[in-house]
């Protein structure tokens, strides 16, 4: 089965093209990149860096933190470059199927469209940042043609548009961050709430129709795909360049960090919780990966 036998996608394509011709940005217009990328203000919000409260991040003078804060800013948009990558190639690979009489072939062009110009923007802040350029090493490969295979690659895009959504949110709204930092957070929260639209809608349609054995195949990867492709947030190669030791072991098991990652994926994973993704035989697995709270007994 593919995206364009499912109507209730169709239908939200058609408004999600509408919404697009209404607004979509230009980030060499719609962001001030004559204001300089410098450590005059925080780059995100200190409470989501993965370093915040810990000792090292005690032990830093606040201008220190302000250029960690920059250094982590570009990791995340390394990372973001990344995962919208990843983005393309499964939308691609899906348009291949959908007839271009379907609305979804229109409104998937959209998407891609709208991640290349989030690409070239993110990439626009690191070059001005002056940091080294950040960035998961491995292949943005996707999870094959499968329908299992394809409900995995839209939870993962759906997840990462999420957390990234959380964090955008933050950042748009607190006064101390860069200008430049807020604007890039607005753009991305005001678009990507497409995107999150159309996953949510397909996968909403679509989870329910595919047989046992793919429901089989997300059930038990999902958490663990989804906790691998959050991680790539965090790069070893920050913590080396700064000279901060065992700084990624160190974020690894920051509570505060932990706690940031589980309400970012919150709108995700109460979605998954709804669709019936995260099942009870599941949900123990995405306590345990940090992915959702423990349970109070
Ligand atoms: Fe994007
Ligand atoms: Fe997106």
């Amino acid at each position: 089965m593919t995206v364009s036998t499912l109507p209730r996608t169709a239908l939200r394509s058609a408004q999600l093209v509408a919404a697009s011709e209404r607004m979509t940005l230009d980030p060499f217009t719609d962001v001030d990149w004559a204001t300089p990328i410098d450590d005059s203000a925080f780059h995100l919000p200190p409470e989501v860096l993965p370093l915040f409260g810990t000792t090292v991040w005690q032990a830093m003078t606040l201008d220190q933190q302000i250029t960690y804060s920059r250094h982590e800013t570009a990791a995340v948009f390394g990372a973001s470059i990344w995962f919208e990558n990843a983005l393309m190639q499964i939308v691609l690979r899906d348009l291949v199927t959908i007839p271009v009489t379907d609305p979804s072939h229109r409104y998937l062009l959209v998407e891609i469209a709208d991640e290349c110009r989030h690409s070239m923007m993110f990439g626009e802040y690191i070059r001005r940042a002056g940091t080294p350029a950040y960035g998961p090493k491995r292949a943005s490969g996707s999870s094959g043609g499968t329908d299992g295979g394809r409900v995995l690659s839209y939870l993962l895009i759906l997840a990462v548009e999420e957390f990234l959504d959380y964090v955008n949110r933050l950042t748009m709204r607190d006064e101390r961050i860069h200008p430049v930092s807020r604007q890039i957070a607005k753009l991305h929260v005001l678009e990507e709430a497409r995107h999150v639209s159309f996953a949510k809608t397909f996968l909403g349609e679509f989870w329910p129709t595919i047989d046992a054995a793919d429901r089989q195949l997300v059930l038990d990867n999902a958490a663990e795909l989804v906790g691998s492709i959050v991680h790539l947030n965090l790069d070893p190669a920050l913590y080396e360049h700064l000279g901060i030791d065992n700084g990624m072991a160190i974020a690894e098991s920051n509570p505060a960090y932990r706690k940031t990652l589980i309400a970012g994926l919150a709108k995700l994973t109460t979605f998954c919780e709804d669709i019936g993704v995260i099942d009870g035989a599941h949900r123990l697995h995405w306590e345990l990966l940090g992915l959702v709270a423990q349970r109070t007994v």
